[in-house]
Parts: structure tokens; sequence; C-alpha cells
């Protein structure tokens, strides 16, 4: 090319673009993420009303296929403006794709129980979780897809699931587990960020089977009552990064899963390399991180850093059962910060709960390698709980530098331990004599970096005139 042709190219690119400035935009949006789309579109030009009572269902469904054709040639974001766009359950079917909803745009779920179809347990829990036989789709399902992205301006997805939790409470599902809002399966390449989700029917964030996931700044919000509303469980994945949400939750902020009893054991997916950061999180009935209890595929190397609870039951939960099978192993946390905790630590080998009599109770889980540092908890009840599993007990692990302040009206047993093997270091109130001061031990936490933890965010432009 010559001087003169550049030239004539940027000139005629600056025309164009002024050109394009007198037009109105409908859409001009700019992002941070794991890729960019070629190819946009509006919910509404698929004929969605943002009423908040007028079914979207069929929308998206039209939306997404025909945005679909874009999956190799350069992606599609649909885009979901400001209003209230009340939907049933709804898959994402193409991959190198984007869900973007805008600031004030409001995803309801629908009330209305045909709106969601209903779809096999998962192979690795032989069952679903409320109840024995199927589960109801999740409001965003995606499975065997690269690439996708859903995320906004902080746009809300609402699961509207007072009426699911109600009718679960009566006994009203007797066959049927709720759904979640939002569940991928064995996908890769996964970016949620920038979102609040509400009210969730049951677990809000649910990646399964999958693979190269980032999950940022989502606000979950569930009633502290609420029944089974976990924030975000990566179950059976591998090279997850969650960072800067904050949850409140009637039950776990975080959950680390890998299936469930013998089902879990056949199908052998371990939960491995998961980074937590940056999370804050009040859930007063259950834990901040709860690693279990199905963890029969197995969970090992999460790193949990800068961690903020506040008026939690509990700080880092293991739970496990004969029956569990697999491991957890290789667990780190650090700078933990906690406020009126009924447990800083608590391991549970005798959680219970099976998926069914077919458990095999020969299947004994290894809970070796874990490790916690630099713990300021302050109006706690109970320091720990450590129960490990007679005949096998829980190894290798390590507190360092962790002190705790009690309530008005502590429990006498601060370090209650049984069948648990250890060491601490600088931990104040003096941990139970299975766990022994070693003066100047430092608890490991692995400083090499996870893969996931080198994805960039790109920054994409969507404008629709
Ligand atoms: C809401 O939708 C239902 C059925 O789609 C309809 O019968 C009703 O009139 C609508 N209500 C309002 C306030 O638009
Ligand atoms: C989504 O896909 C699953 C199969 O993967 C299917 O069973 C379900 O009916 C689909 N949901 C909708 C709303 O089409
Ligand atoms: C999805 O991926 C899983 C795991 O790789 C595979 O077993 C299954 O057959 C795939 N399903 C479809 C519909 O391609
Ligand atoms: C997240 O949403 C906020 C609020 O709308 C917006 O200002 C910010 O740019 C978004 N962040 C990213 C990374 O997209
Ligand atoms: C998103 O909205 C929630 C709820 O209004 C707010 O608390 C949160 O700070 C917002 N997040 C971002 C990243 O703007
Ligand atoms: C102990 O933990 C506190 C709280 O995280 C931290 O500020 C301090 O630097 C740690 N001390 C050492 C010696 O690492
Ligand atoms: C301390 O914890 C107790 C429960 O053990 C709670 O009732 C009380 O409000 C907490 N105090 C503060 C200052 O948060
Ligand atoms: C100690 O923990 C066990 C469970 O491991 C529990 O059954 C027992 O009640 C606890 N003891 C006290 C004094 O809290």
């Amino acid at each position: 090319l010559g001087l003169h042709t550049i030239s004539s190219v940027l000139i005629l690119g600056m025309l164009s673009l002024r050109f394009a400035e007198c037009k109105t935009t409908k859409v001009s949006l700019q992002y941070q993420a794991i890729n960019c789309r070629k190819h946009s579109a509006l919910l509404t030009d698929f004929g969605a009303v943002g009423d908040g009572n007028t079914s979207n269902t069929k929308a998206f469904k039209v939306a997404i296929h025909s945005l679909s054709k874009y999956a190799a040639h350069g992606g599609a974001q649909l885009i979901v403006p400001p209003g209230k766009w009340l939907t049933g359950s709804f898959n994402l079917t193409s991959s190198h794709f984007t869900l973007f909803l805008e600031k004030d745009a409001v995803i309801l779920a629908s009330q209305d129980e045909s709106e969601w179809p209903q779809v096999s347990p998962l192979p690795s829990y032989g069952r679903g979780r409320d109840a024995y036989g199927g589960r109801f789709s999740s409001l965003i399902f995606g499975t065997n897809l690269t690439d996708v992205v859903i995320t906004g301006n902080n746009g809300t997805i609402d699961g509207q699931g007072a009426t699911w939790w109600k009718k679960y409470r009566s006994g009203g599902f007797l066959n049927v587990t709720r759904p979640y809002t939002i569940e991928l399966m064995h996908s890769n390449q996964i970016q949620i960020s920038n979102l609040t989700l509400i009210n969730s029917p049951a677990w809000f964030v649910h990646p399964v089977y999958s693979s190269d996931i980032l999950i940022q700044k989502l606000t979950i919000l569930a009633p502290i009552d609420s029944p089974n509303t976990d924030g975000i469980n990566p179950d059976s994945c591998t090279n997850t990064r969650i960072e800067d949400c904050f949850i409140v939750s009637g039950d776990n902020c975080i959950a680390v899963k890998s299936g469930w009893d013998q089902y879990g054991i056949r199908y052998g997916m371990p939960t491995k390399h998961l980074i937590i950061r940056r999370l804050t999180c009040i859930s007063p009935d259950s834990a901040t991180i709860a690693l279990g209890s199905e963890m029969s595929g197995g969970i090992q190397d999460v790193r949990a850093e800068d961690i903020t609870a506040i008026n939690t039951q509990s700080g880092v939960r293991i739970k496990t059962a004969i029956g569990r099978g697999a491991f957890v192993k290789d667990i780190y946390a650090r700078r933990l910060t906690f406020k009126t905790m009924k447990f800083v630590f608590w391991m549970s080998g005798a959680y219970g709960q099976h998926s069914d009599g077919g458990f095999d109770p020969n299947a004994i889980p290894q809970i070796q390698g874990i490790n916690y540092k630099d713990v300021v908890a302050e109006n706690v009840t109970i320091s720990a709980r450590l129960d490990g599993i007679a005949n096998d007990p829980f190894t290798g692990i390590c507190i360092s530098n962790a002190t705790f302040t009690l309530t008005a009206k502590p429990d006498e047993l601060q370090w209650n331990c049984t069948n648990i093997q250890g060491v601490t270091s600088n931990v104040t109130p003096k941990p139970c004599s299975l766990l022994p001061e070693q003066k100047g031990v430092d608890c490991h936490f692995p400083e090499d970096k996870l893969p996931i933890d080198d994805v960039q965010l790109k920054t994409c432009y969507a404008t629709i005139a």
C-alpha cells in the first residue's frame, strides 16, 4: 500500500464514522469479555415485550436460534434492553455467544410450571437433588458449548423463587427437583459477570462438567431463610476463577461439588484448580465456602483468598460421609476476615444425606492437606468443630496465624476435634491436642499461577443503529 492509499482509507473511515454518528443509535455499549462478537441483535427485534407480564419464552428461543447461524462467523450477542422480560426456561444453543443485560434490564422467571421443561437427573447424582427423578430445566441452560458469555451492565435476573420455596416446603414437588437460575454443562470458556441475580428457586449458578470458567462481579441475593439457594456451585469443573462477588443466601455462598455417592464415584469427574478471591458472604445458616457434601468425584486444589463473611454459620466447611468415596485434598485458604460466626472452621465426616440406599459402605473419603492461614474472626461461638471418620482420620491439617475473639456466650469446648491430624502455629484460642503447636510453621499457599489466571479480557463494543 502506498502512503496515499492509506490516507484515503483513513479519510473514508473517518467519513463513515461521522455518518454513523448522525444516525440515531438504539444501543451503544462497551464492556469487557473473554471474546467479542461480530453480530448483535436486540431481544425486541424478535417480538419481545418488556411489560413484566407477557411471556417472552418464544422470543428468547427465536432470537437465540436466529443468532446461532453466526457461531462460525464471528459470533453473536443478544442484548436485553431495559424492561421486565418475563420468560420460562430457555436454552443457549450456540457457541461464541453472548447474552448481555443492559442496566435496568430484568429477566423475570415465569411462575408457570408449563414454561419449564423437565430434564434428566445429572449422571453424577443419579437423581434430582430435591427428589428422586428428574429436574426442571434451569432458567438459562446450555450444554456442549464453547465460549459463552452471560454479562451486562449489572442487569438483573430474578428467579421469583418465593412460590417455588413455598411449594418445596409443603412437599409439593413429588418427584421433580426445582430449577436453578443458570446451568452450563459440558462447556468450556465460560464467563458470567457483572449481573445481579436474585431469588433463585434453588441454586443460582451451576457450571457442571465444564472448564475454563470466569465468574466475576456477581451480586447474588436471596432471603437468608430461603431453601437451598446456594450462590455459586462449581461441580465437576476444572480451572475456575470466581472473584469480586457479594452473596447473601439461605444456603452456602459457594459450594464446591463433584457428584453424589455411587453415581459421583462412577462418573469420576473432580472439581480442581479452583480460585475464589474477594468474596463477601452473609449466610447465617450455612457456609461461606462449603466443600461437599457431594464430593464423590473428588475436590482438589482449591485456592481461596481475601474472603469476608459476616453473620455466617461457618467459614470454610468440609462435608463428607462414608459412601461418598473420593477425596478433598490440597485446599488452601488465606486472609479470611470473619465477623459473627457460629464456627470458624467445620469439618463433618458424618454428614449423612445419601442419594439412595445403594451407596457403598466401603467408599471411604480421603481428606488430606487442608491449609488455613492469616485468619481474623470476631464474635465467634465455636472456634472449630473438626470431626473426621473413625479409622479414616482427616490428615495434613495446618492452621497458622489465626486469631479468634469470642462472643459473650461462647461454647465451653472451643476446639472439638475427633479423628484428625495436623499442626497449628500462632493460633488463639489454644487449639486441641490433635493439632499441636509447631513453632514457626507458615501453612502453605501455592504461589504458582493457574491457567485461568492468565485469561485477559477484551474490550467489546455493541452498536445497533
Ligand atoms: C397479563 O397477561 C395475561 C395473559 O398473558 C393477560 O390475561 C392479562 O390481561 C395481562 N395483564 C396485564 C395487566 O397486562
Ligand atoms: C433445552 O435443552 C434440553 C436438552 O439439552 C431439552 O431437554 C430442553 O427441553 C430444552 N429446553 C427448552 C426450553 O427448549
Ligand atoms: C456433550 O458432551 C458430552 C461430554 O463430552 C458427550 O458425552 C455428549 O454426547 C455431548 N452431547 C451432545 C448433544 O453433543
Ligand atoms: C459493570 O456494570 C457497571 C454498571 O452498569 C458498569 O459501569 C461497568 O462498566 C461494568 N463493568 C464491566 C467490566 O463491564
Ligand atoms: C450491581 O447492583 C447491585 C444491586 O443494586 C449493587 O449492590 C452492586 O454494587 C452493583 N454492582 C456493580 C458492579 O455495579
Ligand atoms: C497474620 O494475619 C493477619 C491477617 O490476615 C495479617 O495482617 C498478618 O500480616 C499476618 N501475619 C503474618 C506474620 O503473616
Ligand atoms: C455477636 O454474636 C452474637 C451471636 O453469638 C450476636 O447475637 C451479636 O449480635 C453479635 N454481636 C455483634 C456486635 O455483632
Ligand atoms: C463435638 O462434636 C461432636 C460432633 O463431632 C458433637 O456431636 C458434640 O456434641 C460436640 N461436643 C460439644 C461439647 O460441643
